[in-house]
């Protein structure tokens, strides 16, 4: 069952947000030695980011035990503007003392194909057999309903065999990698983090209405152990019935 964790603007959905991945990883460091997790991409991510290079939060996090992958990416360069890496490296990574071999990038200056089939290689040896994978998955919505880069109509959504696919989205008319339903949801746990009184209605519609994954793939996410937080502002929250 998902659970809404709603705060009242986006400051504070960062600190709940950066609270929580610290929680999860010192949880995952006592109990098996490292802690896995796959970083959302787009913009609302980067405050949790900046929140969580903070020394207040970063000293609490044993980093040389952490390991960083990512949801999704932009078929760009990781210097380019639009890279999701990019992004997490200059808010976060460059800030924190993880060991740069364990920081996992999805290699999106790469052929597409070639770098989805390699990423999928990297997470299977990560992961072993893959009963449980990652730790813990952010994830961000569009205002269309997509997270990581499962869009609307994609066939993506609906996979089941792949960890990792790359697709060509129209919408974008451009190439993303992204990782599949098969791997979200044998994950720990996986936690939205959404905000704005532009996505509100999506958000009722994905938590509330049918389920119908091919027009709103944010529902495809369900952890096999149920483990799924919703990380809102009140903004975002605000079409819940709560
Ligand atoms: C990406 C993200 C994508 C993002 C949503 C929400 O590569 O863009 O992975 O799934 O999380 O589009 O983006 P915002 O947080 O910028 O609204």
């Amino acid at each position: 069952m998902a659970q809404n964790v709603i705060t009242k603007d986006t400051e504070s959905l960062a600190i709940a947000a950066a609270e929580h991945f610290v929680a999860s990883a010192r949880a995952a460091i006592a109990r098996r030695g490292r802690f896995t997790a796959a970083l959302a991409g787009g913009s609302t991510p980067r405050g949790v980011y900046r929140r969580l290079a903070e020394k207040e939060f970063s000293k609490r996090v044993e980093w040389a035990h952490v390991h960083l992958f990512w949801g999704d990416e932009r078929c760009v360069p990781p210097d380019h503007p639009d890279s999701n890496y990019g992004m997490a490296y200059e808010t976060l990574i460059a800030h924190v003392p993880i060991p740069g071999e364990q920081v996992h990038r999805m290699r999106g200056e790469d052929p597409p194909l070639e770098a989805a089939a390699a990423y999928e290689e990297l997470l299977r040896a990560h992961f072993g057999t893959g009963k449980q994978t990652f730790d813990l998955v952010l994830l961000g919505m569009g205002e269309d309903g997509h997270c990581a880069s499962l869009f609307p109509g994609t066939a993506a959504i609906h996979e089941t065999e792949r960890w990792v696919v790359a697709h060509y989205v129209d919408k974008l008319d451009a190439w993303r990698i992204t990782l599949t339903p098969a791997v979200l949801n044998v994950a720990d746990e996986v936690a939205f983090i959404v905000s704005g009184k532009e996505k509100a209605e999506r958000v009722r519609q994905v938590q509330n209405d049918a389920y119908r994954p091919g027009t709103l793939p944010a529902q495809v996410i369900r952890p096999a152990n149920g483990r799924l937080n919703w990380y809102l502002d009140s903004l975002a929250a605000s079409r819940l019935r709560v």
